[in-house]
Parts: C-alpha cells; structure tokens; sequence
C-alpha cells in the first residue's frame, strides 16, 4: 500500500479525501470555528461592549453577514472540490483568481503558529491545576511573569504542536473527524457544567443578567463594530478552512443545514463562555466595571482569580482550561488542514511532507511569537510585539480583504445563479433572499468597515 504514492490523483474525484458523512463535517467545522475566540474573546468584548445588547447585535449578525460568509465557502469547496487556490482558479487564471486564492490560503499558514502560542499557555495553566497550583496561578503578575519566560512557553507550545500534527498526519477521516467527534461532545458537556458552577456562585445573577438582557443605553457604534469583528473572527471564515472543508463534503449533504448546525454550535459555545466568565465576574467583585474591562486578559487573569477565591476551584480550574484545550486544538487542526491541503493540491505533495512541513512552519514562526514576549521582548513591528503583529496582520487586514474577494468571486465571477444550483443540488435554499442580499451588499459593506475599524484602531485613531 505504502509504494502506491503517485498512482492515486491528489486533486479530485475519488482520491480527494472525504469526512464520512454530516455529522464528520459538522463537527469538525465546528470544531474550526469554536476555539479561543468563543471562550477568551467573546466574553471579554460583551463584557466591555454592553453586554445583552452586544448579544443581540452579535445574534443578528450571525444569522445574516456570519451564515451568508460561511454558506458561501462551503459550496464554493464543494463545488470545486479544491482548497482555496484551486477553487479560485477553477474558474480561471486572472490576476484576481491567483490573488484571491493565495490571500485565503496564506491566512492559515500564519495564524496557526501564533495561535499555537497561545495553546500552550492553556495547556500551561492545565497543568498547574491538575498539580493543584490554584492558589500560584491566580498571584499577581503569575501570568506576566509566565509568558516572558522563552524555554517553558517553548516546551507547552512545541507539545500542543506535536498533538496538532500528528493529528494532521492521520488524515481527515482518522485524524481530524475522530478527533474532533471525540472532544466536542466532551467540550459541550464540559461548557455546561463550567456555566453552572459559574453561575450559581452568590451574587452571580447580576451577571447573568447583564449579559442576557439588553440594555439599549449601553449601545454605541463600537457595539456593531466590535460584535461584527467577532463574528467573524469566530466563524473562522476567510481562513481556508470552510472552502477545504466543503471539497472534504460529499455532493448529496445539504449545505444550508449543515452550515445552520455550525453556527449553532459555535453560538451557543460563546454564549455558555459568557455565562462562565461574566457572572464569575459578578460574584466575584459584583462586576467591577474595570475588571469587566480587563480585555483579553480576563481569562488568564481574573478567572483564575476568581477560581481561587471559590469553592472547587481547582476542579473549576481543570475543567475549564481541558474546555479551553479542546477548542483550541481543534481549531489549530482545522487551521493546519487548510494549509495541508494547500500544499498537497498545488504542490502535489503528500500528506506526509505536508504534515511535516507544517510541523516545521509552526515550530519556526511560533518561536518567533514565543521570543517576541520575552528574549526578544524589546522588538516591535509598528509598535506591536510579534504575536500581535501576526494576529493584526491576519485579523485586521488579510481576512476582512479575504472575505471580500469572496464575495466578489461569487457574485460576479461564478454567479449567484450557479451557486444556487450548487446548493440546491441536494436541498431547498431556505434561506436564498437573505443569502442574495448579504452577499451582495450587506458583506461586502461590512468587511470594509471591519477593515477600515481595525486598521485606524490599531494606529490609535479609533478606540475599539
Ligand atoms: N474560530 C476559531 C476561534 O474562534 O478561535 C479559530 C480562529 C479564529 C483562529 C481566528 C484564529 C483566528 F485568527
């Protein structure tokens, strides 16, 4: 079997690898989209930007700009049967087609190692409360202190590395399916009780109500701004993930439905995060209004704060950060397998290679992340350190102008009418008028404006 390596075409047809059925696509997409964004990044914008209002600015978006987003790259996989570069240029080899398919597949290459990072200081701060450091971990400057050290962020990165790669090289059925089969019911379970306990803290209601009752005074612009970026950033869209994921989808499953079961998967995560986090919050200081503002520091900071505070701490601890590693790692997964299949359709490379050198852009451009917040602390790309200059870089300005470009594909170059027929192909289209609109006017509009925000906050001209 092993000396059979070129017989088999890479690119279509038969040969392409295939999840085994919906259930294999909905999780593992869900499994994409559901990462640090729902539980670090979610909680901490509602908190600051107005809670149950934010909640329902988020919740409108998601059901029109965030499904239009991802309908739309999952049948643009499924139709071309490609990852992002070859679906862009199955329908021709223009300066537009190279550029639009190229934007999409780089997106991942960089974000996974930065992203990495980050997974190992979860998987860092698991392991202090498995050993029973709940108290160490919630002192003051513990976290500081931790991410400025390089040898032991190396060490928890390079393993959260090897568990994604070795992942990778199982292949989508063995690898990433069964993976991601296994840890999302898990996460969801985990979610529930992390919520509960959360929220049956004394003092703990007030929480729950800021964040699920909306309050129209506390709604500014910043609120559509900051909840449309989340959406975004949350979907895992215009990062190659869904187009691969969608040439992974047998012809006969219904697009609409399945994309629907994603989003609700992925909503309903982020908002049991904000249940663990903010009513935590609540109990903890009755919901300090500069505690509720910490920003991306509330999970790493203030959690574990509030876990020490408590009773079952350490339990809380344990639980929350295993939530935290599974969504994390399936989102790397997801993350690397577009970038796999990437290699493997244009450079007609095996899964092997591939996953290899996967592994050794993770290791090499995660290092760079890694040194920037400590041996190398004193180097700044305009003003950012290097893990927030790749996550700007990727975020703020190579995404939103990825998601256009998306656009643009399939209103003009493929057409709504072929898009249609791709879907309806094995379902009603439900959802069509919604779909028409926002993908002609209403995403265009908003991944501008996601673009113009972020980029004028990131050179201090706007506050986000
Ligand atoms: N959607 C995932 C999350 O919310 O964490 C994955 C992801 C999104 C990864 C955005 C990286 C990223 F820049």
């Amino acid at each position: 079997m092993a000396d059979k390596k070129n017989v088999q075409p890479l690119y279509q047809g038969p040969g392409r690898s295939t999840f085994s059925g919906r259930l294999g696509f909905v999780l593992s997409a869900a499994g994409s989209a559901v990462g640090l964004g729902n539980i670090w990044r979610f909680p901490y914008l509602a908190a600051k930007y107005g809670g149950g209002i934010f909640l329902l600015v988020y919740l409108i978006l998601m059901l029109t700009f965030g499904y239009t987003m991802i309908m739309a790259e999952t049948a643009l996989g499924r139709m071309t049967k490609k990852s992002p570069v070859g679906a862009y240029q199955h329908f021709g080899k223009t300066g537009f087609l190279k550029f639009g398919g190229w934007i999409n597949a780089i997106i991942p290459i960089l974000i996974v190692p930065y992203y990495s990072v980050i997974g190992g200081w979860v998987l860092k701060y698991l392991f202090e409360y498995v050993i029973g450091n709940t108290q160490a971990v919630a002192a003051d400057g513990y976290f500081g202190g931790f991410i400025t050290q390089a040898a032991p962020v190396e060490l928890f990165f390079v393993l959260f590395s090897l568990a994604n790669i070795v992942t990778i090289y199982m292949g989508v059925q063995n690898g990433i399916e069964r993976v991601s089969k296994a840890m999302m019911p898990l996460l969801v379970i985990l979610a529930i009780f992390v919520a509960a306990y959360s929220v049956t803290r004394p003092g703990a209601m007030e929480g729950v109500k800021y964040f699920l009752v909306p309050n129209f005074e506390h709604f500014s612009w910043m609120t559509v701004v900051s909840a449309m970026g989340q959406m975004f950033y949350s979907l895992s869209i215009a990062m190659g993930i869904l187009v691969t994921f969608g040439s992974y989808m047998k012809n006969e499953l219904d697009v609409e439905k399945s994309t629907t079961q994603v989003e609700i998967f992925d909503t309903g995560i982020a908002i049991l995060a904000g249940l663990m986090i903010i009513p935590a919050v609540f109990a903890f200081n009755g919901g300090d209004p500069n505690t509720l503002k910490a920003g991306p520091s509330l999970m790493f900071i203030t959690l574990p704060q509030v876990f020490a505070s408590m009773g079952l701490g350490r339990l809380g601890g344990i639980m929350f950060f295993l939530l935290v590693l599974f969504a994390a790692l399936t989102s790397a997964i997801a993350l690397t397998e577009s970038a796999v299949s990437t290699f493997e359709d244009e450079l007609g490379w095996d899964r092997k290679k591939a996953s290899i050198m996967m592994g050794v852009v993770i290791i090499g451009l995660g290092t760079l992340s890694t040194f920037g917040y400590s041996i190398w602390s004193s180097f700044t790309i305009i003003g950012m350190q290097i893990l927030d200059f790749f996550d700007f870089l990727t975020n703020s300005v190579m995404m939103p102008i990825a998601a256009f470009c998306n656009c643009v594909l399939i209103v003009k170059v493929i057409t709504l009418v072929r898009l249609d027929a791709e879907i309806e192909q094995s379902s009603e289209f439900k959802r069509k008028p919604i779909f028409h609109i926002c993908i002609r006017y209403v995403a265009p509009l908003f991944t501008a404006i996601i673009l113009a925000s972020s980029v004028a906050s990131a050179f201090g001209l706007l506050t986000l």
